[in-house]
């Protein structure tokens, strides 16, 4: 029987101490503001997008919404990025992804100032973590580091596995774990030898994106399990890419879906804003 990581109570901590902090700052003159930026109506973006507005208004955090037409061109949205790195009112500059095709969204993200990068995506930002220096961290990867410290795993000197490469969660993760001293394999779709690499795992994160993808097979007794992937299944109920029902006698702890690694990618993203705030407004 594994031990359950309870990610939904994990982040309402973590908002709540961040509450406690903006309501302080706020006694001192000091308050936070995000601009979120959402370009045309994708349903899951305007939910994730709601989602955030609704953590920043809990916290105490300004957001302002700028909902943009599918059609905005990119240089009209390399303008309001601009006015908005210059506003000295704004802390946090979100543009959430994907962008329309005709957008090229290395060039929007690189657009965005490296101190207002609150999702930790900016060149500079990546390439700080690389070379383990200060600077905002992508928020789901981030967040998994929080879900494992304050469930006391310990990380240093264990070979932890991930499956995906992505630019968002994939690299960021591995590179993390690097640095709080874990022996790290990055594994993806091109991977010959999954099963193998896996199953040597004392923590073994997986964002391969694929709907119950990863079964008993693949899991050494007692792993730490933790499941980046969310997805509708058949009856359309929520799953991630692990068959949780099968890892779970397996593993020592497991993240579930939902209520794992989800809620704590907002959390994470209210604390880069008080962050971005923090070093703004008191240097
Ligand atoms: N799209 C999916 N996840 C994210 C995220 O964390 N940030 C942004 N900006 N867009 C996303």
């Amino acid at each position: 029987m594994a031990n359950i990581i309870d990610g939904k109570q994990i982040s309402a901590d973590i908002k709540e101490e961040l509450k406690q902090e903006v309501a302080r700052l706020k006694e001192v003159g000091h308050s936070c503001c995000l601009a979120v930026i959402q370009v045309g109506s994708d349903p899951a973006s305007s939910v994730y997008v709601g989602n955030k507005k609704k953590a920043c208004a809990y916290i105490g955090i300004e957001s302002l919404a700028y909902e943009l037409p599918e059609e905005t061109t990119e240089e009209e949205l390399l303008a309001i990025i601009e006015q908005l790195n210059q506003d000295d009112h704004v802390h946090g500059i979100l543009c959430q992804l994907p962008l329309p095709k005709h957008i090229n969204e290395d060039r929007v993200i690189a657009a965005i100032s490296p101190e207002k990068d609150v999702d930790g995506f900016h060149p500079q930002n990546v390439g700080a973590l690389v070379i383990g220096q200060k600077g905002f961290v992508s928020c789901t990867p981030a967040g998994i580091i929080q879900l494992l410290k304050r469930s006391n795993i310990d990380i240093a000197g264990k070979h932890c596995v991930v499956i995906g490469r992505s630019n968002i969660v994939g690299k960021p993760m591995a590179l993390l774990m690097l640095r709080e001293n874990a022996t790290v394999t990055v594994c993806h779709s091109k991977t010959s030898n999954l099963k193998e690499l896996c199953s040597q795992a004392d923590i073994l994160i997986v964002a391969i994106g694929k709907p119950r993808f990863i079964g008993a097979e693949y899991v050494k007794d007692g792993a730490v399990v933790i499941d980046v992937g969310i997805h509708r299944d058949e009856n359309n109920k929520l799953c991630g890419d692990v068959r949780y029902e099968e890892v779970e006698p397996k593993a020592s702890y497991i993240t579930p879906v939902p209520g794992g690694v989800g809620p704590m990618t907002i959390a994470m993203l209210m604390n880069n804003c008080v962050e971005a705030m923090k070093s703004s407004d008191l240097c």
